[in-house]
């Protein structure tokens, strides 16, 4: 599995998409919050998802998620399924993407480079461990985030950037 990035600006400056649930019944929304690296001697993608969002409900049903890359003219869309939400609007029509199998999960044809995770870990943040301003900052008036940790099973590569 071969995934060449600048790791602090993959997640900041890119973005990317988190998809969790079935072909036929799934969520999305941005993300620019996340990692990845290593963990029980498996390869892993962390996220952090606000209580609130719709997103949430899909990543406790189900046992995987992807993360998935977009080329730069993607940004428009990215900022649209990051400002609204799945609950309130059809995210599939309003941004004209794809939608395609990843074994057990969802991705996006239009998609770069789509980690497929496993679930394998999820904790609250525990607002009490956060540093006072960190919380006042990000807490005050929003949800907390949960954490969600992926066991990396698979890396797909769109075609033509391969
Ligand atoms: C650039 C960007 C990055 C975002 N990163 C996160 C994130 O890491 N975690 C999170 O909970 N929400 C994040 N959001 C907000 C969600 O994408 C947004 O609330 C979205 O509308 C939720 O959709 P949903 O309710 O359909 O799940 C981000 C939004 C943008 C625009």
């Amino acid at each position: 599995m071969k995934f060449k990035t600048e790791i602090f600006e993959q997640f900041d400056k890119k973005w990317a998409l988190l998809t969790a649930g079935r072909k036929d019944d799934f969520n999305m929304m941005t993300i620019s919050w996340g990692g990845m690296g290593t963990l029980w001697n498996r390869p892993v993608a962390t996220v952090y998802v606000r209580t609130s969002r719709y997103t949430h409900d899909f990543m406790d049903k189900e046992d995987y998620f992807t993360v998935s890359f977009y080329p730069e003219e993607y940004r428009k869309i990215l900022g649209v399924l990051g400002s609204k939400s799945g609950r309130d609007i059809d995210k599939i029509r309003d941004s004209g993407l794809t939608a395609i199998e990843a074994r057990e999960s969802v991705t996006f044809r239009e998609a770069d480079i789509t980690l497929l995770c496993k679930k394998l870990y999820k904790q609250q943040m525990d607002i009490k461990a956060i540093p006072e301003y960190i919380a006042r900052e990000n807490y005050a008036e929003a949800a907390i985030h949960d954490m969600y940790i992926g066991e990396v099973i698979d890396i797909i590569i769109k075609e033509e950037t391969r």
